[in-house]
């Protein structure tokens, strides 16, 4: 598709994109009854005395790949720019980025971090080397999309750019390293780079030469990025060596550091299994804080293929089958965090390594991106939204598992949180359902039962059920957070929501849903899907019922007593 066409794309409305309300097809596709009103037989109970665990800001983590417009476009628009910036890091995403409480952010990859190297984003901006992107050969780049920085890498935005921004935001950095072509002493040197005390090395000085005297004090460290492919086609008993060589007797200048290695991809339980055993064989699993799992869910009608951009489906404009496709193959969430689990358990029974799901998120087919520059860019509807609620809910009711986790990517990539092109900027609605439940962080989840009937959908022969109601709840001292999502794009759910051995007060209610499921926030309608506030009367007897919408994700804050 050619720029013109792009950018007509990008700027029409929500309307011109839909061939009309998802349920006119729906209904006409699949047996599935319309309906406005509610169905009670869904009910909510939350078990304050049944905790999980405290819900670390981490889980609600970020992942900046150079791919694409997510740094050049997205994040660094330089100091010299239009665009209203704080030191060439866009304003505006900084703003709203710090308003959800980011835990971490990944950087600088996903793939590109194999190909990597730390030196060239050092040092004064005019004299760093200008390198071939990783993803610049990539068959999904659209015909006669110019060059520039997506695909000849100018480093203007490196290590000391990313941790400033980190700092920016309120969150923590987290590093992935280069196995597959950088060797362990360049990794040992990134560590005295970035966290040598003020003056002790020579590194620590060009540092400092380069805007930082003190340490960045970077704690999260990934070794390698999917090592089973791009970064670098290992077995996993080849990848568990490699990850000895690269942080055995590694330099920690006083610093606690935190090594994450690279998990498998999905439900590949054999990879989990054999870097397990190779670890626990060398005594060197007590090396190993996090075992980053990678998750991207899209539709495979059109059969699975190794091509990053053929065999999925449409951002905007999908059959409702699709939904239900997509969202089942997000829900699988639930079933790898159980499996990994269990596996790494039986070299590990204690379970001191834990799960960091560093990449998770919706992929689809290009098409929907605001700009041909955007590797990888899409649009995001209330599919993505209630993606990212199930996901998030999924999150907080294995905390004790789940250390860590970033949706990927942060902005103009895959499953986004912001859109951006030169001046305009918009927030997705994956962006609303992170600020609804940024209120859990910190917090105590608690144990939920959710009971509903199922949503689900049949056509030729196939058939997917998806929970009726999702969620997860979390305690605040004696505030109660409870999010909800409603996966059912037609039927709308009333539920009788119960606190055992206490009474919900004053509840105040945030809700995200759309006029269609089609609907997408453009430039010219930024706010097409934002959420709406309300409060609910305080209920005498304890007794509080909802109707969740379809197709939504919802919020619900009590006071209890
Ligand atoms: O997020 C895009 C790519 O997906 C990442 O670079 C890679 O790790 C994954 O396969």
């Amino acid at each position: 598709m050619q720029r013109r066409s792009f950018l007509k794309t990008a700027a029409m409305g929500s309307l011109a994109w839909c061939a009309g309300p998802a349920t006119d097809r729906l209904s006409a596709a699949a047996g599935v009854a319309a309906s406005q009103g509610g169905s009670s037989e869904a009910g909510i109970e939350i078990l304050p005395g049944e905790a999980i665990g405290v819900i670390r800001p981490d889980i609600y983590g970020h992942f900046v790949e150079h791919l694409g417009a997510v740094v050049y476009d997205g994040i660094w628009v330089g100091e010299q720019s239009k665009v209203p910036n704080i030191g060439g890091l866009r304003k505006a995403l900084v703003e709203a980025l710090r308003a959800v409480r980011p835990g971490v952010i990944r950087w600088p990859g996903g793939c590109f971090a194999d190909s990597y190297n730390w030196r060239d984003g050092i040092g004064p901006r005019s004299q760093r080397p200008r390198r071939g992107s990783f993803w610049a050969d990539d068959s999904a780049w659209p015909p006669g999309c110019p060059d520039g920085p997506w695909k000849y890498e100018t480093n203007e935005f490196g290590t000391n750019e990313f941790v400033r921004f980190c700092r920016l935001v309120g969150a923590q950095p987290y590093f992935a390293a280069n196995v597959r072509s950088l060797s362990p002493k360049d990794f040992y040197e990134w560590i005295d780079y970035c966290n040598a005390p003020a003056g002790a090395t020579t590194l620590a000085a060009s540092r400092a030469a380069t805007g930082d005297r003190d340490p960045l004090g970077v704690r999260n460290w990934g070794v390698g990025n999917e090592s089973w492919g791009c970064g670098g086609n290992f077995r996993p008993e080849e990848y568990a060596a490699e990850y000895r060589r690269f942080i055995e007797w590694v330099p920690r200048f006083g610093q606690n550091l935190t090594f994450i290695a690279s998990g498998p991809n999905g439900g590949d339980l054999e990879w989990t299994r054999r870097f397990f055993a190779a670890m626990r064989e060398r005594r060197s699993l007590g090396s190993v804080a996090g075992w980053a799992l990678h998750h991207y869910s899209w539709n495979v009608s059109g059969g699975r293929t190794q091509d990053w951009s053929k065999g999925k489906g449409a951002a905007v404009g999908y059959p409702v089958s699709e939904w239900f496709e997509l969202l089942n193959e997000a829900n699988r969430m639930e079933t790898l965090i159980a499996d990994h689990w269990a596996a790494m358990g039986e070299a590990d029974p204690q379970h001191r390594v834990k799960l960091v799901v560093d990449e998770w998120g919706a992929w689809y087919k290009p098409g929907s991106q605001v700009d041909p520059t955007h590797l990888f860019g899409q649009q995001s509807t209330m599919r993505d939204a209630v993606l990212a609620g199930l996901t998030l809910d999924t999150f907080n009711r294995h905390v004790d598992k789940v250390m860590m986790a970033n949706v990927a990517q942060l902005v103009n990539t895959l499953h986004a949180l912001f859109l951006a092109h030169e001046d305009q900027f918009l927030v997705t609605p994956t962006y609303h359902v992170f600020a609804m439940h940024q209120a859990h962080q910190g917090g105590r989840a608690v144990r939920s039962v959710f009971t509903a009937p199922p949503a689900s959908y049949a056509e030729n022969g196939r058939s997917v059920a998806l929970p009726g109601l999702a969620g997860s709840a979390s305690l605040h001292d004696r505030r109660l957070v409870l999010t909800v999502t409603n996966p059912d794009p037609q039927q709308a759910r009333e539920a009788a929501i119960t606190v055992r051995d206490a009474k919900p007060g004053g509840v105040r209610v945030t809700t995200l849903v759309a006029g269609s499921i089609q609907t997408v926030n453009t430039f010219d309608r930024p706010d097409a899907i934002r959420p709406v506030e309300k409060t609910l009367a305080a209920t005498p007897g304890g007794r509080l019922t909802h109707t969740f919408p379809a197709a939504s994700v919802t919020k619900l804050e009590m006071d209890l007593t």
